[in-house]
């Protein structure tokens, strides 16, 4: 089957795996497709498509494409541990010193730097229609009403794209937009994000933006990846396609935008116009309150003859997101630990909506390394957001939220290990005591050593000799208990939590 490229060979690749299922019952846009969708996301289900949308029947709404491993996979067009790979096999390559070596990274190089490129055909499916001036009209769009509190309708799954005004570089980023009416919706870029810089950096100029809906199923994520700024999100998506993204000029605005789109939504922001905005049942699984945000001035919608709507819900975890961020944690982790080499590994646990929990553990190499552990995490992009950092020492199994819980109660001594400091959380935390600005604790719950001033005698973890676990092996089939699990001790990881 040949690689997916848009929503609809997307959805039939998911359907060959079956992971797809068809809804042809009328449903609302309102509520209910939020309340089925929830329920199917809670129980790992499949993606939905709803092909009778009570208020825009003409338009199929596809909602879940990435909420399983598998779904993910296909759409990133390989395995998050492979992306991560192939990522630290990029970083890890040295300049040759031979002619011979030179030639030789060119060969393995090629594919990669080939898939870099970006094409430029001349049209492409997302310009089949072009509505403008009074034609527009975003109720054509079946835009969920996600929660009942919510402050209207919202596109949830839009890549908004950008240019930044000076350097021209382009950003491509997932702000949520609320649709105010016909030709006017909310942008929704939280003041640490790049497309809310590219605003700040236009002054008194009004900013040009697209917001595209669909395309290659790998583009949402680059959206919503935390990439550097200076990484082209379109570059990165040729990296994971392995070939070039076909790009074509918007029609009213100078942004180009992936050919393979459902929708593009051209148009612009003026300088200091903004608009209350939400609220919104959010990824916190709580209501983000109204709040002001720049005003997006919609002049010309493109489309497809027969387009699909993707969108997502977000809420109280798991959530499809929840797939996402963990995708994002694992691909970005070899890009991370360049900055970081004692990292081995992090988690950022679904339950903590990502930016409040962030669980790493480390090779420590001096004393009071955690700290500095922290403060670099801190210091690195958007997990500048973390509220809790735990640092564990390197035989911990952070993923093993059981182990977490053991070895930090047992390891931290809450006046000596805990730090708090100041400085930029999330927009979303409703808990500080202003919006984006708080506190954020780091807490170091590795093994303490005397250079740290720790006197006492460490203890050592409670593990089973090896010959006594070889010889319980050997005869645990004559004791009739069963199937070996293993000694659950050897290794000092928790094996399972408390039956
Ligand atoms: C479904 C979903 C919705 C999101 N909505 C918003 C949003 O409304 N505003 C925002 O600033 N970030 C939002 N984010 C997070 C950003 O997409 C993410 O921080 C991204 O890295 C921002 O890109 P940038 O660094 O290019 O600004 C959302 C993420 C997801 C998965």
């Amino acid at each position: 089957m040949p690689q997916p490229h848009d929503i609809p060979s997307f959805l039939q690749a998911v359907d060959k795996i079956g992971e797809l299922r068809r809804i042809g019952v009328p449903v609302s846009k309102h509520l209910e497709i939020t309340e089925i969708a929830d329920r199917v996301v809670k129980q790992a289900g499949p993606a939905l498509v709803f092909d009778r949308v009570r208020e825009n029947p003409e338009v199929p709404v596809a909602i879940g494409l990435f909420g399983s491993h598998n779904r993910l996979a296909l759409a990133l067009h390989d395995k998050p541990e492979n992306i991560a790979k192939r990522i630290t096999e990029l970083i890890g390559t040295r300049p040759p010193n031979s002619l011979v070596g030179m030639a030789k990274m060119g060969l393995q190089m090629l594919p990669t730097i080939a898939s870099l490129g970006i094409k430029r055909p001349k049209d492409g499916p997302c310009k089949e229609v072009i509505l403008k001036g009074d034609d527009v009209d975003l109720s054509e769009l079946p835009v969920l009403t996600c929660w009942p509190d919510d402050g209207g309708p919202f596109v949830t799954l839009p890549m908004v794209f950008t240019h930044n005004p000076n350097t021209k570089r382009r950003n491509v980023g997932m702000y949520r937009v609320q649709v105010f009416d016909k030709n006017t919706t909310g942008m929704h870029w939280q003041i640490h994000k790049v497309g809310a810089q590219h605003q700040r950096e236009a002054g008194n100029q009004p900013i040009e933006a697209a917001v595209c809906l669909g395309g290659d199923p790998c583009l949402p994520f680059c959206a919503l990846a935390p990439l550097p700024e200076e990484i082209d999100e379109i570059i990165f998506a040729g990296f994971l396609r392995g070939k070039p993204v076909e790009m074509v000029k918007c029609e009213t605005i100078d942004v180009e935008v992936p050919a393979d789109c459902e929708y593009v939504i051209e148009g612009t922001i003026q300088p200091g116009e903004n608009r209350p905005e939400g609220p919104f049942g959010d990824h916190t699984g709580y209501y983000t309150p109204i709040e002001d945000y720049p005003v997006f001035r919609v002049k010309c919608i493109t489309r497809r003859k027969r387009p699909i709507y993707p969108a997502t819900i977000v809420g109280i975890p798991p959530m499809e997101d929840g797939y996402l961020g963990k995708a994002v944690g694992e691909i970005f982790l070899p890009l991370i630990k360049t900055q970081l080499p004692e990292l081995v590994d992090m988690n950022l646990p679904v339950e903590a909506t990502f930016h409040h929990l962030c669980i790493v553990s480390i090779k420590k190499r001096y004393p009071h390394h955690a700290y500095k552990a922290m403060h670099a995490l801190w210091g690195l992009g958007q997990l500048m957001f973390s509220k809790v950092i735990i640092v564990v020492d390197d035989d911990v199994d952070v993923h093993n939220l059981s182990e977490v819980i053991w070895r930090v109660t047992n390891n931290f001594d809450p006046e000596r290990d805990v730090q708090i400091v100041k400085g930029p959380i999330d927009s979303l935390d409703h808990s500080a005591p202003m919006v984006g600005f708080g506190t954020k604790m780091g807490i170091d719950a590795t093994k303490k050593w005397p250079s740290e001033g720790y006197t006492r005698q460490w203890p050592e973890v409670v593990k089973m000799d090896h010959a006594t676990v070889a010889k319980v092996d050997s005869i645990w089939e004559s004791l009739g208990l069963g199937d070996n699990p293993g000694s659950p001790s050897i290794d000092g990881h928790i094996r399972a939590p408390m039956p």
